[in-house]
C-alpha cells in the first residue's frame, strides 16, 4: 500500500520559498510530503498565495490542522529571539514540528538532530555534533566536529565553525561568519556577516569584524537566559 504524504503547514511566509524547495527536492526522490498551508501573523498576507500555497491566517490557525506537521520557518537576525516567544505561545508538543534536511546535506551518522530543525542544501554537519530543536543550518554551512548548536540557534549560509564550538539558544550567525575551535557563543548573541570569532561571545552581544569585537548588547529574554544557564543540568 502506498503511504499517504505527510501534510506540512509552514509558519512564516518570508522563508517559505527557500524551505519549500527542500520539500520539493525530497519529494523528487520519494514522494513524502504535501504542502498544505502557510500561516503568518501579517494580516495583509491572509488570502494571498505564495508559489501556489495559500496563506490562510495567523500562526494560531495551526490548531486547524491537527494531522499536519509544522515547519518553523521564521528566523532572521531581527526575529531570532521572537522565535522563542512564538514557539512558547503556540505551545505545541515538539513532535508536531517537522525536521527538514535537504538531500544534498551531509550529516555524519553520530550527529543528533532534534525536532523542528532545518538543514539546507550543501550543509555539512560533522561527527558528534548536536543540533537541538529548532536549530537552522542554511546553505553550504559547515558545522564542525563535536559542536553543540543549542535550541533555536540560526546558522545562516556559508557559516563555518571549527571543532567543539557551542552556539547558544536563539543566537544568530550571519552569512560567511566563522568561529574558532572550542569557542562559546552565548544565547541570544548576534555575529555579523563576515565576522571571525576568536573569543567567546557573551549573552546577547552583537559582535562584528575580524577579529570579532562587541559593538553593543541586546536584552535577552529571561526564559532564554534560564535555558542557557541550565544547559548542562
Ligand atoms: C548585523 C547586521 C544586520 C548589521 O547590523 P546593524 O545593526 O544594521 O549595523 P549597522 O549597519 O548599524 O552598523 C553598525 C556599525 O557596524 C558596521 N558593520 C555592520 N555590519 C558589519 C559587518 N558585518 N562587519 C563589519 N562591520 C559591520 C557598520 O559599518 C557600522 O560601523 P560605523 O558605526 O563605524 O559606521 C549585518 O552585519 C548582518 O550580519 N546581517 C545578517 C545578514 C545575514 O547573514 N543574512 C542571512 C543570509 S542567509
Amino acid at each position: 500500500m502506498t503511504k499517504s504524504p505527510t501534510e506540512l503547514v509552514f509558519l512564516g511566509a518570508t522563508a517559505f520559498c527557500e524551505i519549500a524547495e527542500i520539500v520539493r527536492d525530497i519529494n523528487r526522490i520519494e514522494p513524502t510530503y504535501s504542502i498544505r498551508a502557510i500561516l503568518d501573523d501579517n494580516p495583509d498576507l491572509h488570502g494571498t498565495m505564495v508559489e501556489g500555497t495559500p496563506v490562510v491566517g495567523p500562526l494560531e490557525e495551526c490548531r486547524r490542522f491537527p494531522d499536519a506537521r509544522i515547519v518553523m520557518g521564521i528566523g532572521s537576525y531581527k526575529t531570532r529571539m521572537v522565535r522563542h516567544a512564538i514557539i512558547e505561545r503556540l505551545g505545541l508538543p515538539e513532535d508536531r514540528y517537522a525536521t527538514l534536511i535537504h538531500p544534498t546535506a551531509k550529516i555524519y551518522p553520530t550527529v543528533e538532530i532534534g525536532a523542528g530543525c532545518i538543514v539546507q542544501c550543501g550543509a555539512v554537519i560533522a561527527a558528534d555534533t548536536v543540533l537541538e530543536p529548532f536549530a537552522h543550518v542554511l546553505f553550504n554551512s559547515f558545522v564542525g566536529v563535536g559542536n553543540r548548536i543549542c535550541r533555536g540557534a540560526l546558522l545562516t549560509s556559508l557559516v563555518s565553525t571549527a571543532g567543539g564550538v557551542t552556539v547558544g539558544h536563539y543566537a544568530h550567525l550571519g552569512t560567511t561568519s566563522s568561529v574558532a575551535e572550542n569557542r562559546t557563543i552565548a544565547a541570544g548573541a548576534q555575529v555579523a556577516m563576515g565576522s571571525v570569532v576568536i573569543r567567546d561571545v557573551p549573552l546577547g552581544a552583537f559582535v562584528l569584524g575580524n577579529p570579532a569585537r562587541r559593538l553593543r548588547s541586546e536584552k535577552v529574554d529571561e526564559s532564554i537566559v534560564r535555558m542557557w544557564e541550565n544547559r548542562d543540568a
